[in-house]
């Protein structure tokens, strides 16, 4: 086992109970609850911790068990018998009725004849899987009927953790948030987005923290330009509901952003919540916003050619499956180096990535020959989980004559060193348990994050002679219009 250099954070969970609301539904089948499991089979849940499930469906105790085995063996886990009974043995079921108050009543009661029986001190987790429209009612009866507690009272907490979509519009969203925070504090609210929590991600800020070689060259005398590409493989996956109202920019734009931020944001002084949230603002109030012009000039957005003939879509669906646009970063570390997205569905492959691109070289004996883009810095978030770092060598042989290479980190293979590391949703349900805010979104970036969209999405509906909806075929990178975003600038995406 390699041993770890002097600065090591563990996570620390605090003995709890979780709460799920929108147990029955597509986001808590595919995501909370294998991550539920995935804590406990790791053994990196709670020593005290139970879950009660909540929804509107009636649910008797063999159909919830039934649907939990489904969805795990769905998410890839084939448990034993044993240490499903011991899953089983944590999870409660109660029907719900959100517009009631006799349901958070009964609530109350039952947390507290749990937290006996558990050895829970009042501290609990409660993870909203619904609809956005009902964050505000729910957190406002959870207030009202005792379940949030005072957030300055240390010997107890309640929390509240909400998935994107964060509301559908910058109107929409602000009035979210301000009836969130009408019922609980700033601190009570953990806003998810789960690329925060993927090792690799974490792993760019860590390399970029210690190895001052990388970090000191992320800027413009260095870096020409950077790239992100959330390429997926996969279509709708029967979500045609969610998506013909979101449509990808509004379903990935959080993500991109992140990863954008983590990328570029100066670094904190320190890995406190307060600090790195500080940064991570500052670098989004330096970037420069689309408006409508650029939207038109530096956006394309897409659409596969049989997502017409998916279940549950319109015939004349607008909603984009692919968006690729660039955007400059207004501070003195990137003015002038543009920043290239690519984000689509079907692509023919899942590749998560993130390329900085260092400029050529223009000196000597390069200067008048092209050699193209000798050295990126690539970070494969997934499916592959990988550093790699291409330059140019010398030919073995002949006196002098230049080859590529690249040097690589293979973080799977030190992954499996670590065995059992938390996937991205079981690591942020353990830092919510552990209190720590810092992979979660602050109230200010979602308001950014609306405030970036919203041009882009008007310009789309507004002027779509502009800013048309081009094809492509299933299975290919994006539209010819996507490579001459990135062409017209003498680049290429790589
Ligand atoms: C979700 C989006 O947030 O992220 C999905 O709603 C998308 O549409 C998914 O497929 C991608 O996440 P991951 O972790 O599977 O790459």
């Amino acid at each position: 086992m390699t041993e770890t250099l002097g600065f090591c954070q563990e996570m620390r969970p605090e003995s709890c109970g979780f709460i799920l609301f929108g147990a029955t539904g597509d986001l808590a089948g595919r995501k909370i609850v294998p991550a539920l499991f995935g804590l406990c089979e790791k053994k990196i849940a709670p020593k005290n911790f139970y879950i009660v499930l909540a929804a509107r469906t009636p649910l008797d105790r063999a159909a919830l068990e039934s649907r939990l085995r489904a969805s795990l063996t769905k998410a890839g886990f084939f448990p034993s018998r044993e240490s499903f009974r011991a899953f089983l043995e944590r999870v409660e079921y109660i029907q719900a009725d959100y517009d009631s108050e006799d349901f958070y009543r009964n609530l109350l009661k039952r947390l507290g004849a749990l937290d006996a029986l558990s050895g829970v001190k009042k501290k609990r987790l409660f993870y909203l899987a619904t609809p956005p429209a009902a964050f505000e009612p729910i957190a406002g009866r959870l207030k009202s009927c005792g379940l949030l507690f005072d957030p300055g009272d240390r010997s107890r907490w309640s929390r509240i953790i909400i998935e994107k979509p964060y509301g559908s519009s910058l109107e929409n969203a602000a009035s979210l948030d301000d009836g969130l925070k009408a019922a609980a504090a700033e601190a009570q609210v953990y806003r998810i987005d789960h690329f925060t929590g993927k090792e690799t991600v974490q792993n760019v800020m860590a390399l970029r923290s210690a190895n001052s070689v990388f970090d000191a060259t992320w800027n413009n005398r260095f870096i020409d330009h950077v790239q992100l590409t959330i390429f997926e493989e996969l279509g709708l996956e029967g979500r045609a509901n969610f998506f013909e109202r979101m449509g990808l920019a509004r379903d990935m734009m959080s993500h991109i952003l992140q990863l954008a931020a983590i990328t570029a944001m100066d670094l904190p002084a320190t890995f406190s919540d307060t600090d790195f949230k500080a940064e991570k603002k500052r670098f989004f109030e330096s970037v420069r916003p689309l408006d409508r012009e650029a939207a038109a000039k530096q956006s394309v957005r897409a659409q596969y050619e049989s997502y017409r003939d998916e279940p549950g879509v319109a015939p004349d669906s607008a909603a984009e499956t692919f968006l690729a646009f660039k955007f400059q970063v207004d501070n003195d570390r990137w003015r002038g180096v543009p920043f290239y997205v690519r984000a689509g569905k079907k692509t023919g492959l899942k590749s998560t990535r993130i390329d900085l691109v260092y400029k050529k070289p223009g000196r000597g004996i390069f200067r008048s020959i092209d050699i193209g883009y000798p050295n990126v810095f690539s970070f494969s978030i997934q499916p592959e989980e990988k550093v790699t770092f291409s330059l140019i060598s010398k030919h073995p042989g002949p006196k002098l004559c230049f080859v590529p290479r690249t040097m690589a980190l293979d973080y799977r293979a030190e992954g499996q060193e670590a065995a059992g590391y938390p996937t991205d949703y079981e690591r942020l349900l353990i830092e919510a348990m552990s209190g720590d805010q810092t992979l979660f979104l602050s109230s200010f970036e979602i308001r950014f994050l609306w405030e970036f969209l919203s041009p882009l999405l008007e310009a789309w509906r507004e002027a779509p002679e502009a800013n048309p909806l081009h094809p492509y075929p299933a299975g290919s990178p994006g539209p010819a219009a996507a490579e001459e975003l990135i062409k017209k600038d003498g680049r290429a995406w790589a």
